[in-house]
């Protein structure tokens, strides 16, 4: 069963912009909001050589890296185009005007 973790409001994270947020023993997390009101989370790291993807622009339902202009599908966390790789994405739910996220499961397994 899923346990979801509350992060806060929509107007928490800027719009076409990201937060961050810290999970102990986890690895850093991105939660973007689109223009579109969208909410997606992703480890906040590029899967090219780590760049912190919550520094990127964010584009429609993409994002671009701030190192090296990877663009990255908010959705999937796969690179767009030519370029390869993936960031691991976290579910994301709307309710009730909060944010939750998914724990990630090595934490569900821990408690
Ligand atoms: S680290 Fe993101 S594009 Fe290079």
């Amino acid at each position: 069963m899923t346990t979801w973790i509350d992060i806060g409001t929509l107007d928490d994270i800027p719009q076409r912009g990201a937060r961050t947020v810290q999970i102990a023993g986890q690895k850093d997390l991105a939660v973007f909001r689109t223009g579109d009101d969208h909410v997606f989370a992703l480890v906040n790291e590029c899967p090219h050589k780590k760049g912190p993807l919550s520094q990127g622009i964010v584009h429609g339902h993409s994002v671009a890296c701030p190192l090296h202009n990877w663009n990255i599908a908010l959705r999937t966390g796969q690179a767009q185009g030519a370029d390869e790789g993936c960031t691991p994405v976290i579910e994301v739910r709307q309710e009730g005007g909060r944010i939750l996220i998914a724990q990630p499961d090595a934490m569900q397994a821990a408690a």
